[in-house]
C-alpha cells in the first residue's frame, strides 16, 4: 500500500493552486487540489480578473457610444443601458472558465476534494471531515480583502470588490477608498455607465508602486474621465442608514474633518494573505508579520514537505505570478528545477487607457545606479492617432554604462498587449539599442515602444 493518498495536495483552486495541480499531475504525480468553493479558479475566475474584465471592456463600450469617441468614427448612436444583460455576460464568462478548469482537471487526473482543507501534521489535512495524506503539500490560499477598521461590509452600500462586482443599479455616487488597481478598474466601470465617482487616496499620488510619472498623468487622465481625487486624505469614520452613508475624511497629515455622502462604498485598500483556518500552528509553520507564508527561491516553506506559492507569499499579488510560480513548485517537488524571475513580473491596469509596467520605476533603478531614460508619448505614434487615443505615453529606462533595460512603463490603449514585448526583452537580456533595432510591424502601438527604445540615446524619428 502507497504510504500517501497522494504525492501532492495543493490547498486552493486559484490561479496558483490549479496550475500547480494540472502541472503535478501532467509530470505523473498522483494529485489532488482541495478548493471550499463552489467552482475552481479562485478569486481570479469568481470574482477577480475575470469578471472585472467583462465588465470593463462592456462599460468600456457602452463609455464610447455614450462619450461620443463612437461619433468620432462617424458612428451615432444613444446607448441605452441593460446592466441585467451586462451582468449576465459577466456571470457567463466566470461560469465558463470556471467549468474550463473542472474539465481540465477531469482531463489531468486531478483530484477535486469538494471542501476547507485544515492541516493535522505535515503531511495530512482534512477536508470536509474526510483526512487526507500526502507526501507534498503545496499552500495556495491566496487573498482575501484588507478591512477597513471598524467598516462593516454590507455588500449593500458599503461594498468591497464582489459586492461592487455585482451592483443592482448604477449608484448615484461612489465613493471608492482607496487610488489602488481595483479602486481605479471598478470605479472607471461605474464611471462609465453614469455615477459620480470620488477616490479617496491616503497617499498624495494613485497607483502605489508604480513609476512616478505613470502614476502623475494617468491621475491626470482619470480626472479628465470625470473621476474625483481627494488625495493625501484618509476616511475616520462610516456611517451608513442602509441607503446612505457618510464619509468623515481628514487630510492625512491631519487637520479638519469633512464629510462626504454616497449611495456606495467601494473599500479597495489593498490584500492580505489568506491563512484562516489552516491550522498552520500544527505544523509549526508561522506566518511573517504582514500574515504571509515565507518560502525560500524554490517556494518550499521552513517545514519539510510543505510547499507556498501565489498571493499566500510575499511579492506582488497577481494571477500571473501566481501561475508561473503553480508551475515552478510542480516542477521542483518532481525534482526539476522551477524558477520564477520575480524581477521581471509584469503589472497592468486595465482601464482606458490601460496601463502597464515591468522592472523598476525610475525612482528605484536612480537608487540602484545611473539610468537613461527614453520616452515617447502615444500622440505621435500613428495608429494610437489614427484611433483617436491620444493619451499616454511609453518610457524606457536602461542602464547607462550598459544600455541594458531595466524597466519599461506605459500608458495606451493596449499597453497590457504592448508590455509582454517589454518582459520578454528583459528576460532576454535586451539593450535599449536591441528594442531599436527590431523591426516592430507598422502601423502599431507597439512601434512607441521602439521609439522608446531610440530615445533613450536620443534619436526618436517621430517626434
Ligand atoms: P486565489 O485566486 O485567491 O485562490 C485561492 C483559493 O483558495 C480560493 O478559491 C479559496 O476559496 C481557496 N481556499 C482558501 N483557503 C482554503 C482552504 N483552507 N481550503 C480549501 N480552499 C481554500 N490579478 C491579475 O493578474 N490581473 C487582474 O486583472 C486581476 N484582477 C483582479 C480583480 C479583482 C477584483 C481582484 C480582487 C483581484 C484581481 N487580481 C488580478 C488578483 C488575482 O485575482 C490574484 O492575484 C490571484 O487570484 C491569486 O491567485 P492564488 O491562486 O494565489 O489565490
Ligand atoms: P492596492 O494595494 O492596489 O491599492 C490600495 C490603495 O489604497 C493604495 O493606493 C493605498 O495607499 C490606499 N489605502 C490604503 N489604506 C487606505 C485608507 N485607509 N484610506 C485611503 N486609502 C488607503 O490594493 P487594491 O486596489 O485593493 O488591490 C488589491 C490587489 O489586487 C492588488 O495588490 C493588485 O495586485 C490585485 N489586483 C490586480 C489587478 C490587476 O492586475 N489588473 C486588478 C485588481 C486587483
Amino acid at each position: 500500500m502507497a504510504e500517501y493518498d497522494y504525492d501532492v495536495l495543493v490547498i486552493g483552486a486559484g490561479p496558483g493552486g490549479y496550475v500547480a495541480a494540472i502541472r503535478a499531475a501532467q509530470l505523473g504525480l498522483k494529485t489532488a487540489c482541495a478548493e471550499s468553493r463552489e467552482t475552481l479558479g479562485g478569486t481570479c475566475l469568481n470574482v477577480g480578473c475575470i469578471p472585472s474584465k467583462a465588465l470593463l471592456h462592456a462599460s468600456e463600450y457602452f463609455d464610447a457610444a455614450a462619450n461620443g469617441a463612437m461619433a468620432k468614427m462617424g458612428i451615432k448612436v444613444t446607448p441605452e443601458l441593460d446592466l441585467e444583460a451586462m451582468h449576465g455576460q459577466r456571470r457567463d464568462a466566470v461560469k465558463q472558465l470556471t467549468g474550463g478548469i473542472e474539465f481540465l482537471f477531469k482531463k489531468n487526473k486531478v483530484t477535486w476534494l469538494k471542501g476547507r482543507a485544515a492541516f493535522e501534521d505535515a503531511h495530512t489535512v482534512t477536508v470536509a471531515g474526510e483526512r487526507v495524506t500526502a507526501k507534498n503539500i503545496v499552500i495556495a490560499t491566496g487573498s482575501t480583502v484588507t478591512p477597513l477598521p471598524g467598516v462593516e461590509i454590507d455588500q449593500k452600500v458599503i461594498v468591497d470588490s464582489t459586492g461592487a462586482l455585482d451592483l443592482p443599479k448604477v449608484p448615484e455616487h461612489m465613493v471608492v477608498i482607496g487610488g489602488g488597481v481595483i479602486g481605479l478598474e471598478l470605479g472607471s466601470v461605474w464611471r462609465r455607465l453614469g455615477a459620480k465617482v470620488t477616490c479617496v487616496e491616503f497617499l498624495d499620488q494613485i497607483l502605489p508602486g508604480f513609476d512616478g510619472d505613470i502614476r502623475k498623468e494617468s491621475n491626470k487622465i482619470f480626472k479628465k474621465q470625470g473621476i474625483e481625487f481627494k488625495l493625501g486624505t484618509k476616511v475616520t469614520d462610516i456611517t451608513s442608514d442602509g441607503t446612505t452613508a457618510t464619509l468623515t475624511l481628514e487630510p492625512a497629515a491631519g487637520g479638519e474633518a469633512t464629510t462626504l455622502t454616497a449611495d456606495c462604498v467601494l473599500v479597495s485598500i489593498g490584500r492580505r494573505a489568506n491563512t484562516d483556518g489552516l491550522a498552520l500552528d500544527k505544523i509549526g509553520l508561522t506566518p511573517n508579520n504582514r500574515g504571509q507564508v515565507e518560502t525560500d527561491h524554490d517556494f518550499r516553506t521552513s517545514v519539510d514537505g510543505v510547499w507556498a506559492i501565489g498571493d499566500v507569499i510575499p511579492g506582488p499579488m497577481l494571477a500571473h505570478k501566481a501561475e508561473d510560480e503553480g508551475i515552478a513548485v510542480a516542477e521542483n517537488i518532481a525534482g526539476q528545477h522551477g524558477i520564477v524571475n520575480h524581477a521581471i513580473i509584469p503589472s497592468v491596469v486595465y482601464t482606458w487607457p490601460e496601463i502597464a509596467g515591468v522592472g523598476l520605476t525610475e525612482e528605484l533603478a536612480k537608487e540602484q545606479g545611473e539610468v537613461k531614460v527614453g520616452k515617447f508619448p502615444m500622440m505621435a505614434n500613428s495608429r494610437a492617432k489614427t484611433n483617436h487615443e491620444p493619451d499616454g505615453f511609453v518610457k524606457i529606462i536602461a542602464d547607462a554604462k550598459t544600455d541594458r533595460v531595466v524597466g519599461v512603463w506605459a500608458i495606451a490603449s493596449v499597453a497590457g498587449t504592448m508590455i509582454a514585448q517589454a518582459a520578454q526583452a528583459m528576460e532576454f537580456g535586451a539593450t535599449s539599442e536591441d528594442i531599436a533595432y527590431t523591426c516592430h510591424a507598422h502601423p502599431t502601438h507597439s512601434e512607441a515602444i521602439k521609439e522608446a527604445a531610440m530615445a533613450v540615446t536620443g534619436k526618436p524619428i517621430h517626434i
